[in-house]
């Protein structure tokens, strides 16, 4: 008799997303979905036994920048192996459309890999699904992306033509189904903008439920004000709102999270849909011409996006043409050329052009802890896939929530901080059927050891995979097991519901 259930976890300790606390129960999987939850009768045509284990949804990761990475490395194990099973990509202004634009400011973490062509953001999904990846893509449109290819890198405010070029890039991606607009208003071109003119393109996601997404103008000494654009540009263009990497940036302006939490609950209850994402680090992780270009090492007080940035808090990740400075920090280079902090940043920008990336020590761990516990804070790695010593965030940006700040702190129950991964941004995105364990979702599952999860991937040695993770599932389909990446490639292009 040929098996009702394609496959049975059973013994499981099931965390079912929405925040409930665990029940030991049976999961049944028909094709690519779950089609019981409880008891299950009878054998399926494979059984995992999941005892002294917990299940929960694959974790969403709703800030990535691996639009390219997931045909460059399809299996995209620094993901799957922490357990996600979906990327939200295309954040920070950075969009996978139109083409040219975006190999130009996503390119250059992927030197010499075949990257197929598509044309905007509905060719790019198809091209997904075309060659899939071992996770879920799910794309936000890019505002930096748009506006290079409406006025390229011009420091000025759009005209009406550049305006209604952009529009059409944004329309083109709604339709085509991305879940959102991003932007990154510290970086080229973004900062140039005005606050209108990103009001103007927010309007086109206006009635649809696609979100705005923004690493804001200023996380630093400006952090406040950048939060009152942010959510005036969601209220007067009738959109949802995504912060991305709520933080506070440079040592002198710790303790603002404060602030810009109060601002943000207070949008809340006027009724502003305005939530966040976080990595669980003190460290960031950004282009070294934006570090430069922000005025992190100029003398005075700051006044950039990113607060002051000392020359041994800074850290080389990806460095493509001197691949034997990445781990080194930049007061290692002060020395050796005999320069201050911005010369010797800029000598290693003109050598390295776009594509060096660096990993800046700027947050206070009381800060991460205040934006993790606040109830509008959803999980976002913000990963970096690029060079041999990327931030660990890459690699261990969930484990590490559940672990360390989950279990071993006790920052948050295991129960939330799952939740925070799996039915809240499911929610957020409109990513239709993801994000719970329950009958006629989509089988993206993850199975661990909640004594043993734990993230090892460090700064010095950021290429490790978690441990504790035994199982994952995309789409019913095993793509890791007993902690090893099986290869397969089920992931899908998701288009917003
Ligand atoms: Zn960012
Ligand atoms: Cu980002």
């Amino acid at each position: 008799m040929a098996s009702e259930w394609d496959l049975v976890i059973r013994n499981a300790l099931v965390y079912d997303g929405s925040g409930s606390p665990p029940v030991r129960s049976e999961v049944a999987i028909k094709g690519d979905r779950i089609s019981q939850v409880g008891t299950i009768g009878g054998a399926g045509a494979r059984e995992i036994d999941a005892r002294g284990h917990a299940l929960a949804p694959g974790f969403i990761d709703v800030h990535s920048h691996d639009d390219f990475a997931v045909f460059a490395t399809p299996e995209m194990d620094f993901k799957v192996m922490q357990g996600v099973t979906t990327d939200v990509v295309g954040n920070c202004g950075m969009g996978a459309a139109p083409y040219r634009p975006a190999t130009a400011m996503i390119g250059g973490m992927h030197p010499g890999a075949h990257i197929p062509q598509w044309q905007g953001y509905g060719g790019y999904l198809d091209a997904v699904d075309r060659d899939p990846p071992s996770l879920n893509v799910a794309a936000l449109i890019g505002h930096g992306t748009a506006r290079l290819a409406a006025m390229g890198n011009a420091r000025r405010k759009c005209d009406a033509a550049e305006l209604s070029a952009m529009r059409a890039i944004v329309a083109e991606g709604v339709a085509a189904g991305a879940v959102g607009f991003s932007t990154g208003l510290i970086y080229e071109p973004g900062r140039y903008a005005a606050t209108e003119e990103v009001i103007e393109l927010a309007r086109v996601m206006a009635g649809s439920t696609a979100l705005y997404a923004s690493h804001m103008r200023d996380e630093a000494a400006g952090l406040l004000d950048a939060i009152r654009e942010t959510i005036r540009i969601g209220e007067e263009a009738g959109v949802a709102v995504e912060i991305s990497h709520h933080k506070a940036s440079g040592r002198e302006n710790w303790g603002r999270v404060r602030d810009s939490l109060a601002l943000v609950d207070a949008a809340r209850a006027r009724g502003l849909d305005v939530t966040a994402d976080q990595y669980p680090y003190t460290a960031g992780s950004t282009i070294l011409a934006a570090v430069i270009q922000n005025g992190a090492f100029d003398d005075g007080p700051a006044t950039g996006g990113l607060g002051k940035v000392p020359a041994d808090k800074l850290l080389f990740a990806a460095m493509p043409k001197h691949p034997e400075w990445e781990g080194l920090r930049l007061s290692a280079f002060c020395e050796r050329w005999n320069l201050p902090a911005r010369a010797a940043a800029e000598r290693v920008a003109s050598e390295e052009g776009a594509g060096a990336v660096v990993i800046v020590e700027t947050m206070d761990e009381a800060d991460v802890r205040t934006v993790l516990k606040h109830p509008s804070t959803m999980i976002g790695s913000d990963g970096v896939p690029a060079g041999a010593k990327p931030h660990p965030r890459l690699y261990a940006t969930f484990p590490r929530v559940l672990g360390r700040y989950a279990r071993d702190e006790k920052l948050l129950t295991m129960q939330e901080a799952i939740y925070r991964m799996t039915a809240m941004p499911a929610r957020k995105f409109h990513l239709a059927d993801r994000g719970l364990v329950r009958e006629g979702y989509f089988a993206d599952l993850v199975i661990f050891d909640p004594a043993r999860i734990a993230d090892i991937a460090t700064y010095e040695n950021p290429r490790r995979y978690p441990e504790g993770l035994s199982h994952v599932l995309v789409n019913g389909t095993i793509v890791a097991r007993e902690g090893r990446h099986t290869g397969a490639r089920p992931g899908r292009a998701l288009r917003r519901a």
